[in-house]
């Protein structure tokens, strides 16, 4: 047992580990995913274990960095301009070696005895980028989740509970007359949203969806509508949920408006700023987010758009009260009768988590070394990257182009000569072809992109989080992808 705790065997394999990594990092050629049948991967795994159970294995080396390799090898090559499917990113490096530390000191941080820098960090962090959202000092609060889904549910929970107090005691919408509870989303709000009102028990028919323009950002005049309409159907709507950078396309709703519109009606509004609203930080784009200061809750994903590992989340509540009524509950072994300055941190009364990451440490320790320039910078880049490549799009005759970027997001369709004709059938033929090339493109391993389904028809989409990824490497995906197509397409014709 002593040995497998020794400090130089952990010393020699963190040097493994680096040098592993050291060459991942340093391999920058244009790669997206090695895709991997399962069952081979399995028996990989399967080769890497031990087989001895009646005492503790002897410790082989090999096998530890048999296992590292293929942890590496095995995932979206994030830190590779190929890489463009999904929001997450290549992390900072040194993000990395604080995680590593997370991971060898262990201060689960919900509780301020347990992981005292960590609290601080955070309180330093939510003083930090607040900054930016401009909420009076000393009101507001800010936690953290692991990830966006999680920060969602808890602020929905807190609106439903400031609206409906009787809720969570009782359970049910409390006294007859109050409307049946409803929540109120843009068409293109992100599934998290949705399951949250599953969660809640306000089910999914009483979700109202509020139409969007055609940058499919919520339009607040038609969402005035749907809200008289929901309300003449009986639904009391407690909360409208904003997304500052949909998921599909990064389109942000107007903040300022919606913020009017929900407190007119006496909503809470909850912006879901996953994505998007790192663009805080950045003097050039944080208008995007105008208004963000009238909102009550905010999620915001590190993990995404400040390049620190997943999870990431801060929750932000405009009034530090109503984070304290997403739950409630009696606990003698963590929740102290009397609260003194060191409990004054904890936040296990206000997060779904007993146990949690200190996950602020990555993003502290990056914006303590080098500051917000870091952030800005590289969010400013890849949103002219991303603008460029739309650029570039308008110029191809079989592509078609659905929105003008308003961040790092782009939906594309490829539509080659002999699919150009608009009509039903074309569009189920242009659906199957996209959906077709994302999985040649993934099983090619060069490019990784993701699809998504607008107005029931499947796009391309490319989210640029790279900022190594340049206009040259967009052209060499659209060459991939025109390639993919016509085989596809020559191997259908082939089929028929
Ligand atoms: C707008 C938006 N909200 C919420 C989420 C969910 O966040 P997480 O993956 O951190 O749970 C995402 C993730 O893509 C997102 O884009």
């Amino acid at each position: 047992m002593k040995e497998v705790f020794d400090v130089q065997l952990f010393r020699e394999n963190s040097e493994t580990a680096v040098g592993i990594l050291e060459k991942h990092l340093s391999d920058q050629s244009v790669r997206g995913l090695e895709l991997v049948d399962p069952a081979v991967l399995s028996r990989a795994a399967r080769a890497l274990m031990t087989t001895e159970h009646e005492r503790v294995a002897d410790f082989d080396g090999a096998k530890l960095a048999g296992i590292l390799d293929l942890y590496v090898r095995t995932g979206i090559a994030v830190h590779s301009p190929g890489s463009m499917g999904r929001q997450f990113s290549g992390v900072v490096p040194l993000a990395g070696v604080v995680e590593f530390v997370s991971s060898v000191v262990n201060q689960p941080s919900s509780f301020y005895e347990a992981a005292q820098l960590p609290n601080v960090a955070e309180q330093i962090m939510a003083e930090e980028l607040n900054r930016f959202i401009g909420w009076p000092a000393g009101r507001f609060e800010m936690l953290t989740t692991s990830g966006g889904s999680l920060a969602n549910l808890t602020a929905l929970l807190a609106a439903r509970n400031k609206a409906f107090p009787d809720f969570w005691a009782e359970g049910g919408p409390g006294a007859a007359g109050d409307g049946r509870p409803a929540i109120a989303v843009g068409e293109d709000v992100h599934y998290s949203v949705s399951r949250a009102a599953g969660v809640l028990g306000i089910g999914e028919a009483q979700i109202v969806r509020l139409p969007l323009n055609e940058e499919r950002q919520i339009c607040p005049v038609r969402a005035e509508t749907a809200l008289a309409a929901a309300e003449r159907r009986g639904l009391r709507v407690f909360c409208v949920v904003a997304s500052a950078g949909s998921t599909s396309v990064g389109a942000f709703d107007p903040l300022d408006e919606l913020a009017d519109l929900a407190h007119r009606r006496g909503a809470w509004l909850h912006v879901d700023g996953a994505h998007g609203a790192s663009l805080l930080v950045s003097d050039r784009l944080r208008a995007k987010l105008r208004g963000i200061a009238k909102a009550d809750s905010l999620t915001w994903d590190a993990h995404k758009m400040m390049f620190v590992p997943a999870p990431c989340t801060l929750l932000f509540y405009r009034e530090r009260e109503h984070s304290l009524g997403a739950f409630r509950q009696q606990a003698s072994y963590v929740f102290d009768e009397e609260p003194d300055p060191y409990t004054a941190l904890d936040s296990g009364d206000r997060t779904f988590e007993c146990t949690k990451r200190p996950m602020i440490m990555a993003l502290w320790t990056l914006w303590s070394v080098y500051g917000r320039a870091l952030f800005a910078d590289k969010i400013e880049q890849l949103c002219r990257a991303t603008a460029l490549a739309y650029e570039v799009l308008l110029e191809q005759p079989d592509f078609e182009v659905l929105h003008r970027p308003e961040a790092n997001i782009l939906c594309f369709r490829h539509r080659p000569a002999g699919l150009s004709d608009p009509g039903p059938a074309d569009e189920r033929e242009l659906h199957r072809l996209q959906v077709a090339i994302r999985n040649r493109v993934k099983q090619n391993g060069t490019f990784f992109i993701s699809k998504v389904d607008i107005d029931g028809t499947a796009a391309l989409r490319v989210v640029l989080m790279n900022h190594e990824t340049t206009t040259e490497h967009f052209r060499m995906l659209l060459h991939e992808i025109r390639h993919a197509a016509q085989d596809i397409r020559t191997t259908a014709r082939g089929n028929r």
